[in-house]
C-alpha cells in the first residue's frame, strides 16, 4: 500500500533506506581520506539544515572527530524559497580552527552563495585542510563556483524537505527527502 504522506508533501524523492545507504558510503570515504591524521577532524554543521545529515554521517565515522556548528542566514525576509545571495553569519564555531582539518557539512547546494561564503571565512583562519559534504545538489547552474567533495544526491530544481531541510521550519525531521507541494501550500495561505 502506498505510504500516506503528510499534508503539503507531493512525493518522496529519496527514501530513508536510500539516504542511510548513501550516508554509510560517504562516511567510509571520509574514513579513508582522514585515516592517517592524528588530530581529530572537525565536522562543522551548517545549522539548521545539516543537523540530521551530520548526525547520520558521524555515526559511521571511525576516524577521531569532533562536532561543531555555525549558523547562517542566506534568505531575506521577503521570500522563503529564493536566495538573496545576502549571507550573514549568525553563530560562529566554538572551536579554534587554526591548523585543523575541517569538513563542512551542508544540506543543499542551490545558488552556492552559502558555501562560497563559508569557504572564504574558514580559509582565512589558517586551517590545515577544508572539504565539504553536501546532502543534495540541485542540478542547475550555480551562481558561485563550488566543488563538492562528498555528495549525497543530485535533485531537480524543486523545493525539497526532510532529512534536515525545511519549508518555513516545517518538515525538517522527515526521515526521507521529499518534494514539497508548494502550489498547494501557497493556495492555503492566500
Ligand atoms: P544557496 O546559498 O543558494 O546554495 O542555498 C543554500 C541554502 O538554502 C541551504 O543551506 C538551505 O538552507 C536553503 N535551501 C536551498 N534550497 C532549498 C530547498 O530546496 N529546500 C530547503 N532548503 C533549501
Ligand atoms: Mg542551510
Amino acid at each position: 500500500m502506498a505510504q500516506k504522506l503528510p499534508y503539503g508533501i507531493k512525493r518522496i524523492l529519496f527514501t530513508e533506506d536510500e539516504i542511510q545507504k548513501r550516508v554509510k558510503q560517504i562516511a567510509s570515504e571520509i574514513n579513508k581520506t582522514y585515516k592517517d591524521e592524528k588530530e581529530p577532524l572537525v565536522l562543522i554543521g551548517v545549522l539548521k539544515g545539516s543537523f540530521m545529515f551530520l548526525a547520520d554521517i558521524a555515526k559511521y565515522l571511525t576516524v577521531p572527530h569532533i562536532v561543531d556548528f555555525i549558523a547562517l542566514s542566506s534568505y531575506g525576509k521577503s521570500s522563503t524559497t529564493k536566495s538573496t545571495g545576502n549571507v550573514r553569519m549568525i553563530m560562529d564555531t566554538r572551536e579554534d580552527l587554526f591548523g585543523r582539518n575541517v569538513l563542512v557539512v551542508e544540506d543543499i547546494l542551490d545558488t552556492g552563495y552559502t558555501l562560497a561564503f563559508i569557504n572564504t571565512i574558514l580559509k582565512a583562519r589558517g586551517i590545515k585542510s577544508l572539504k565539504n559534504a553536501v546532502l543534495l545538489e540541485k542540478n542547475i547552474k550555480h551562481e558561485a563556483d563550488i566543488k563538492i567533495d562528498y555528495l549525497g544526491f543530485e535533485c531537480d530544481n524543486y523545493w525539497v524537505v526532510g532529512e534536515g531541510l525545511d519549508y518555513k521550519e516545517m518538515f525538517r525531521t522527515l526521515p526521507y527527502i521529499a518534494e514539497l507541494d508548494i502550489d498547494k501550500l501557497n493556495k492555503e495561505e492566500k
